[in-house]
């Protein structure tokens, strides 16, 4: 079996390439610049861009993980129904959508077309606490707005290993699940795990929303983004800061705290 996994490059998608390859299947990965792309030895490694589909090779492909979002602007995929007219034509069986917190086009063609279709609603993924690595490596500080909000936050490695056996070992056709860590935290909390796993202190500084904007803004992040990144935390939706079991359901193992994430990402606080 071969499958096409995009966003290969990207932290979920690393880990889906990961758990097909630990499954012992053939993986093409998709990224739109071969020459820079780090993927794992025995991956085929192919150029396209999900903007236009007739780069995307399907040939010979019987499983497809696909993005509903491209570029970086987080903007809904349009070619999400061409994409889906191309998979079922050139004979692909099983897909897996990776949401990106809106109903896509690419989800709409795909939950009503001929394919067994699975749409993966992750939450936040654990491997967001990343952007904190420099202030705490510098400083010993997060500096962060919403102390109250609380987040259901994923193992990207979970996200992964739920889309892998879907992929390869089907019986999950027609379903939607919701990928969320076994717990919800609030940012303080998420400081304190990695404090513990580096075995530092590490403070929590919060800020205000104005300041969070601006830091994102001087990042280079479109404005937009930053809206809608800020606007989920400052008012999150009861799905946001909900468990869900079906992580667990799927793979039939707990889905891995943030302490545990924390622990393997430790190098990179340090
Ligand atoms: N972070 C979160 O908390 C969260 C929560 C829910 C959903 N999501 C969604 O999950 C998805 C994956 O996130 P991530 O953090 O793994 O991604 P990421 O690390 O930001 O990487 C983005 C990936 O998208 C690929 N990509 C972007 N535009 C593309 C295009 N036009 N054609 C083909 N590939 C394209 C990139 O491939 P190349 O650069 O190699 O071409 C890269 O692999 C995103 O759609 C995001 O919206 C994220």
């Amino acid at each position: 079996m071969t499958v096409l996994v995009t966003g290969a490059t990207g932290n979920a998608g690393a880990q889906v390439v990961k758990e097909l390859l630990a499954l012992g299947q053939r993986v093409r990965a998709v990224t739109r610049n071969a020459a820079a792309a780090r993927l794992p030895a025995g991956v085929e490694v192919v150029e396209g861009d999900l903007t236009r589909p007739e780069t995307i090779p399907f040939d010979g492909v019987t499983g497809v993980h696909l993005l509903s979002n491209a570029g970086a602007d987080y903007a809904a995929l349009l070619t999400g129904p061409e994409l889906v007219q191309r998979a079922e034509k050139a004979g692909v069986r099983r897909i897996t959508v990776l949401w990106s917190g809106y109903r896509s086009p690419l989800e709409e063609a795909v939950t009503a077309s001929s394919l067994e279709w699975t749409v993966l609603r992750p939450m936040d993924f654990m491997s967001n606490s990343l952007v904190w690595a420099e202030s705490v490596r510098r400083e010993g500080v997060v500096r962060e707005p919403f102390a109250y909000a609380r987040s259901a936050l994923v193992h990207e490695g979970d996200i992964g290993a739920v889309a892998a056996a879907v992929l390869v070992r089907g019986g999950h056709g027609g379903r939607t699940y919701t990928l969320t860590g076994p717990e919800a935290l609030s940012v303080p909390e998420q400081v304190a795990a990695i404090g513990a796993a580096i075995g530092r202190e590490v403070t929590y500084v919060e800020q205000s929303e104005e300041e969070a904007r601006d830091e994102m803004l001087r990042a280079g992040r479109p404005r937009e983004v930053v809206d809608v990144l800020l606007g989920w935390k400052r008012d999150m939706p009861a799905e946001g800061y909900t468990v869900v079991r079906d992580v667990e359901d799927v793979l039939g193992r707990p889905a891995r705290s943030f302490a545990s994430w924390a622990r393997e990402h430790a190098g990179a606080f340090l």
